[in-house]
């Protein structure tokens, strides 16, 4: 098989037999002729399969070693449509430090339909014991590294573990990318995308992936997509194989530039702490390396001071304050009352997800003038609060 960089670069490029297209057309149809009775060229509504969506979806089963892919409306979608798998009375063991929003679709939506959920730290074998239901218990839920903390999973562990239990493993792998990780090589059973992120990569297209592997499993996934129907259109399909096409480029970026702005705050003196599983005193730094290939382009970072939070959203230039990742553009995020607000507070404060706690998603600018933008921005804000 070809390499990742080959095959992103790639997607769609061969797909077009009629008229040899390089970038695969926008097939902007709903329904599709039928050649005659009981005949189907192969599509016959869109929200059931259509072409340009096909495409990417394929691409996605293939680049995370799945055996399906399901394009959805957004990540959102995406859990939701996996989440339809459980049915009342189920309960899933999920991920302690996670993606707020994922925290309120299961809290305050799936609850309603009797799916329950107990959050714990899932690189502790001890943990998971401990609140595994037998009977009901029906999957776990990971993000490693996890938004916005950057805890770390060991994958092959836990999916060991599960698998003794008789649990799916899914995860949500929206940091890392098939370029940098891929979960189902180390045992995972469902891989989900919010491809809004790195996926997409450019702050434009929402979009949510799911890979499933095994028939089974993905047969019980491509009807719950069409009955469900929060499938992704033509236009965001093709714009999402754009994005993906430059992955590889704009991850070593990422890469390099967050680790060089994670290491010039480790030594700034106005910030306590630096959570990037790339540095070498971070808790998870050596499972993190022995499953994936690289480092995501977004990091947490805690300020001495709270004061110090307001003043440097305000004075940042080049990175703009504002609540999403894995884009072109250098993002700021304040998770306790953006992100993860609809986490209750002593959740929160229990994981370390405070008011002194600031995300950055690195973009792929010039190192040096995002060191320099933070740089001027801690400073005048240090000046404001008189610290
Ligand atoms: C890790 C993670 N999962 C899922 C989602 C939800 O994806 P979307 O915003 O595309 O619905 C997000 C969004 O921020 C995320 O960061």
């Amino acid at each position: 098989m070809m390499r990742i960089e080959s095959r992103l670069a790639q997607i769609g490029s061969v797909r077009d037999s009629v008229t040899g297209a390089v970038s695969y057309p926008i097939y902007q149809a709903t329904a599709f002729r039928h050649p005659g009775l009981g005949q189907s060229t192969g599509f016959d509504y869109a929200r059931t399969k259509s072409p340009t969506r096909m495409v990417l979806e394929e691409a996605a089963a293939e680049l995370e070693s799945g055996d399906a892919g399901f394009a959805c409306s957004s990540g959102m979608a995406a859990l939701q449509t996996v989440f339809a798998l459980f049915r009342q009375g189920d309960h899933l063991l999920v991920s302690l430090d996670l993606y707020g929003g994922t925290y309120r679709l299961i809290e305050q939506v799936m609850s309603r339909f009797g799916l329950t959920a107990s959050y714990v730290d899932t690189n502790d074998i001890a943990a998971l014991e401990a609140e595994w239901r037998p009977g009901s218990t029906k999957a776990v839920l990971i993000e490693t590294p996890t938004n916005p903390l950057m805890m770390i999973t060991d994958l092959a562990k836990v999916s060991e573990w599960a698998k003794s239990r008789g649990l799916l493993v899914i995860v949500d792998n929206t940091l890392m990318t098939p370029y940098f990780q891929r979960p189902i090589e180390l045992g995972a059973d469902i891989v989900v995308h919010s491809a809004t992120k790195y996926l997409g990569g450019h702050n434009d297209v929402l979009a949510g992936l799911i890979v499933t592997k095994g028939k089974e499993l993905s047969e019980r996934m491509a009807f719950l997509h069409n009955s469900i129907g929060a499938v992704l259109g033509p236009q965001d399909s093709w714009l999402l194989m754009r994005g993906m096409k430059t992955l590889a480029l704009r991850m070593e970026r990422h890469q390099e530039n967050a680790l060089r702005v994670a290491e010039y705050l480790l030594g700034h003196p106005l910030v306590e702490e630096v959570y990037h599983p790339g540095l070498p005193q971070h808790p998870g730094h050596d499972i993190h390396r022995k499953q994936s290939s690289g480092n995501t382009g977004i990091f947490s970072f805690r300020v001495k001071d709270a004061r110090l939070v307001e003043p440097v959203l305000r004075h940042v230039k080049l990175i703009a304050f504002a609540e999403s990742l894995g884009g072109v553009e250098s993002l700021m995020t304040y998770p306790a009352v953006q992100t993860h607000a609809d986490i209750p507070e002593e959740i929160r404060r229990a994981v370390g997800v405070d008011d002194r706690l600031l995300r950055l998603s690195v973009g792929i600018e010039h190192s040096e003038d995002l060191i320099e933008d933070l740089g001027q921005a801690l400073e005048r804000a240090a000046r404001e609060i008189g610290a």
